[in-house]
């Protein structure tokens, strides 16, 4: 693949949204040809799946709406990096082995390889993967005065999501970024490296 796939991930108030948009901004005045993409994605699937988050909907469902979600992004990503973009996404398959992961605990034997077996005909690998690290109760507290509220935002759900991040971001791909640092902070430093990364 002649592109760069980058993902941002993190627990809910870890400040993914605000640090993607600086990212982009940067990189694109610097002259690099960026798609800024997200999950769950602004199409009707992404849709059915915020309408199931929004609702008491059970964990297996919940996971095979994100997962259908993903399958037709990566039919994009692909395309996108078959055209040389960078393609940075603000949440993707590490989110579901993350959260679903924690959802399906006692539904399965072991939920996040379980998940990563599911996607593997179909997850398009980032080349590199940024999780912003945070302590679960500082995230919350900077997310409570938020208007809309997600079913996820509970300490200890929050708690469990975090500790599969934590086992996930062993894997080599994965860059851990201290993000109770200010957000500028941490964009410069994401941007740093991913200017880095990029084809000459
Ligand atoms: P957002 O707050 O980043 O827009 O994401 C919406 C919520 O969906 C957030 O609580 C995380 C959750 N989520 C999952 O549970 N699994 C997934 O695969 C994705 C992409 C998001």
């Amino acid at each position: 693949m002649p592109g760069l796939f980058a993902t941002i991930e993190g627990i809910d108030g870890s400040g993914k949204t605000t640090v993607v948009a600086m990212i982009s901004d940067a990189l694109e005045a610097s002259g690099a040809s960026v798609v800024r993409t997200t999950e769950p994605t602004k199409t009707w699937r992404g849709d059915a799946v915020k309408w199931a988050i929004e609702r008491d909907v059970d964990p297996v469902s919940e996971t095979f709406l994100f997962l259908a979600d993903r399958e037709a992004h990566g039919r994009r990503i692909r395309a996108w990096l078959a055209e040389g973009k960078l393609v940075l996404s603000d949440r993707y398959a590490d989110s579901t082995y993350a959260y679903q992961g924690a959802r399906l605990a006692g539904k399965k034997e072991d939920p996040v390889a379980w998940l990563q077996e599911v996607s593997r005909p179909f997850v398009v690998i980032p080349h590199v993967t940024y999780f912003l690290s945070i302590p679960p109760k500082a995230a919350l507290a900077r997310i409570r005065d938020r208007a809309k509220k997600v079913r996820f935002e509970e300490l200890s759900f929050l708690a469990a999501v975090d500790a599969n991040y934590r086992q996930l971001a062993r894997d080599p791909r994965f860059l851990t970024v201290d993000a109770t640092k200010p957000a500028e902070v941490v964009a410069a430093e994401i941007a740093r490296d991913l200017t880095r990364r990029l084809p000459r």
